[in-house]
């Protein structure tokens, strides 16, 4: 069976303030992760910056960090698919728990799955509970987000799309967070795939499942050995050059 490949994905978020430091972090991490061959890594800066780090490095794949899904148009403000893919980015996160709180429905995340699928453009998809309690509701809401975003995709573009589970408590922005642990992430992961499978079939496949939330390089090694992932969405520590670095590295050595 063909070997899946491992993706880091660093989500800088709205930083760092001026170009040339978001040239610089971006340089930094290039020269660090240049002799890796078995992972995937992605960095998905904010807009402006997209076109100007695209010339720093090939091996380093560029996302960005949302996408509005009609192609051009009086949409004032918008950014469509098409225009990131012609620039050069060639993943896109939807869904962020930090746009779902500025009012982004699964209804609009599913709009921008189909329309970066048909553009080439690589969904990421954040999907994660706010909170867990005793009586486990955050399954169903996990398996309610899955649904809806998807819902229309059609089933040969399921592995295409990768699947970031971020739970919200667990995420550095969120007041009060607290880590996840590899065992949560595992049963989230088996989780997932079974939802896929009831959706769209036992036979399909399936697509890459990340693990997001603090992830830093003290705990990514567990989160990957141990939490059954094909990787992680790094937020914070992706601002660090070596601390992102350090991920990768611990990731490809484990990709043997
Ligand atoms: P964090 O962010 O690693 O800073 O928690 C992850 C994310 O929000 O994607």
């Amino acid at each position: 069976m063909l070997k899946v490949k491992k993706i880091i994905v660093g989500n800088w978020k709205m930083n760092p303030l001026t170009l040339k430091e978001a040239e610089k972090l971006f340089l930094d991490v290039a020269k660090n992760v240049s002799s890796l061959k078995k992972t995937e890594i992605v960095i998905c800066p904010p807009f402006p910056y997209l076109e100007k780090l695209r010339k720093i490095s090939k091996k380093i794949v560029l996302g960005a960090q949302d996408v509005f899904w009609e192609e051009k148009g009086a949409f004032t403000g918008g950014v469509s698919a098409k225009m990131l893919y012609n620039i050069g980015a060639r993943y896109v996160i939807l869904g962020h728990s930090e746009r779902r709180a500025m009012g982004e429905s699964n209804f609009d995340i599913n709009k921008k799955i189909k329309a970066s699928l048909e553009a080439d453009l690589i969904p990421i998809l954040c999907v994660g509970e706010n909170f867990r309690d005793e009586t486990h509701a955050y399954f169903n809401s996990v398996k309610t987000e899955l649904e809806e975003c998807l819902d229309g995709v059609k089933k040969d573009f399921i592995s295409k799309i990768i699947i970031a589970y971020e739970p919200v408590w667990a995420i550095s922005s969120t007041l009060n967070h607290h880590s996840a642990t590899s065992d949560d992430c595992q049963e989230m992961n088996i989780f997932i795939r079974k939802v896929l499978a009831d959706k769209f079939g036992v036979k399909i496949k399936m697509p890459r499942i990340l693990y997001g939330g603090s992830v830093d390089d003290k705990d990514a090694g567990d989160f990957i050995k141990n939490g059954g992932i094909d990787g992680v969405l790094v937020g914070h520590a992706s601002l660090d050059a070596l601390k992102f670095s350090k991920i990768v590295k611990i990731c490809e050595a484990l990709n043997k």
